[in-house]
C-alpha cells in the first residue's frame, strides 16, 4: 500500500522532531536515556495507529494537515511504551529486529523509559483526547494482565478474543476514534470507525500470533517465542481443547525441532487454518462497516503483512 508509506514518513519525521526537542532540552544521564528512547522509537515500526488516526481525520475533514500528524504521534508513543513493558513481561530479547529496551538498559530503567513515553504521549493532548487515551491505556493493561494470567490456564476461545480485544483492539479502536474526535466528527462516525478498527485489530492479533510460528514472516523477535512462553494464543487454546500435546509449549529451552513438530501438529489438525480463517472473518466484518478504498485495503493488509 503506497499511501501507508507516504503517511508513515510524515509520522516518522514528526516523531523525530518531537524527540529531538526532548533530547536537546535535557542534559547528562537524562539526555543519554532520552537518546536511547529516541533510537528505540525511531528504529522501525509500521506506525499503524497514527496512520489510522490520520486517515480517520481525513475521512471527516477531507485533508491531512500538520495538526493531526502532530496529535497522532501520541498513539505511537503510548504503543511503544506498552511494547517496552510487553517485552519485559514476555521476556523477549528482540524488538523490531534489535535488542529490546530492557536488554539494552536493564529492567528497572526500561520500566522508566516506558513510563516516560506514556507521559510524553499525553503531553500534547487536550482534555477529552487525553481521557480517551487514558481509558484505553487502562484497558490495554487489563488485556496484558489477562495475557499473563492465562499463561498456565485452560481458557476458552471467547476468553482469548476478549483478551485480544483489550490488549490490541482498544488502542487501534481509539486510534480511529481519536482522528474523528479531533476532526469534530459525529458520535456515529466515531463509533463506526472504532468498530471497524476493533474488528481489524482482532484479525491483526490473530495474524501476529500466526507470524510468531512462521519462518517466512519477519516479526523481528525470536521464532516460537509465544509457544515457548506458554502464551494462550488461539492456536494453543484449540490444541488444548482437542487434547493435543505440543512439544514446545511452555518449554523455554525448546529446540527448533520441537517448534517445527508443534507447528506440524497445528497444521495437521487444521488449527492453523482455523485461526487464519477466523482472522479473515474479522477482516470481512470490518470491511462491511466502511466503503472507502483505503480502509478496505488496510483491512486486508492486516492479515497479508509479513512483519
Ligand atoms: C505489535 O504491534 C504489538 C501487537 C499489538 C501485536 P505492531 O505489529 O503494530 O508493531 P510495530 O509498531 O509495527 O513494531
Ligand atoms: C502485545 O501483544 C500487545 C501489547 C503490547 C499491548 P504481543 O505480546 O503479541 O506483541 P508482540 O508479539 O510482542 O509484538
Ligand atoms: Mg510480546
Ligand atoms: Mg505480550
Ligand atoms: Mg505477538
Amino acid at each position: 500500500m503506497k499511501e501507508l508509506a507516504t503517511i508513515k514518513q510524515k509520522v516518522d519525521s514528526a516523531l523525530e522532531r518531537f524527540m529531538d526537542e526532548k533530547v536537546n532540552n535535557s542534559t547528562g544521564f537524562v539526555k543519554e536515556c532520552m537518546l536511547k528512547n529516541k533510537e528505540f522509537l525511531l528504529r522501525g515500526g509500521k506506525r499503524l495507529r497514527p496512520i489510522l488516526c490520520i486517515k480517520s481525520y481525513e475521512s471527516i475533514c477531507g485533508a491531512i494537515d500538520e495538526y493531526i500528524v502532530k496529535k497522532s504521534i501520541a498513539l505511537e508513543m503510548l504503543h511503544v511504551s506498552t511494547l517496552i513493558h510487553d517485552d519485559i513481561m514476555d521476556n523477549d530479547d528482540l524488538r523490531r529486529g534489535k535488542p529490546s529496551m530492557h536488554k539494552m538498559i536493564g529492567i528497572p530503567n526500561a520500566i522508566i523509559q516506558g513510563n516516560i513515553l506514556l507521559s510524553l504521549a499525553y503531553s500534547s493532548l487536550a482534555d477529552e483526547e487525553m481521557q480517551l487515551l487514558n481509558n484505553t491505556y487502562l484497558k490495554v493493561n487489563y488485556g496484558q494482565m489477562l495475557d499473563m494470567h492465562y499463561e498456565e490456564q485452560k481458557i476458552s476461545e471467547q476468553e482469548y478474543l476478549e483478551m485480544a480485544r483489550l490488549k490490541t483492539g482498544e488502542l487501534l479502536g481509539t486510534a480511529a476514534e481519536l482522528g474523528v474526535l479531533i476532526a469534530k466528527g459525529t458520535i456515529e462516525n466515531r463509533q463506526k470507525l472504532r468498530q471497524y478498527a476493533q474488528n481489524i485489530a482482532i484479525g491483526f492479533q490473530l495474524h501476529d500470533d500466526l507470524m510468531d510460528l512462521s519462518k517466512d514472516m519477519k516479526k523481528g523477535n525470536t521464532l516460537g517465542s509465544d509457544i515457548m512462553h506458554g502464551k494462550r494464543t488461539l492456536m494453543v487454546v484449540k490444541a488444548l481443547e482437542k487434547g493435543l500435546e505440543l512439544p514446545a509449549l511452555g518449554k523455554m529451552d525448546a529446540t527448533e525441532a520441537e517448534i517445527d513438530e508443534s507447528v506440524k501438529i497445528l497444521l495437521d489438525n487444521g488449527i492453523i487454518k482455523y485461526c487464519s480463517d477466523k482472522a479473515e472473518e474479522y477482516i470481512n466484518s470490518a470491511k462491511k462497516i466502511v466503503s472507502d478504498e483505503f480502509f478496505l485495503e488496510l483491512a486486508d493488509y492486516m492479515i497479508k503483512r509479513k512483519n
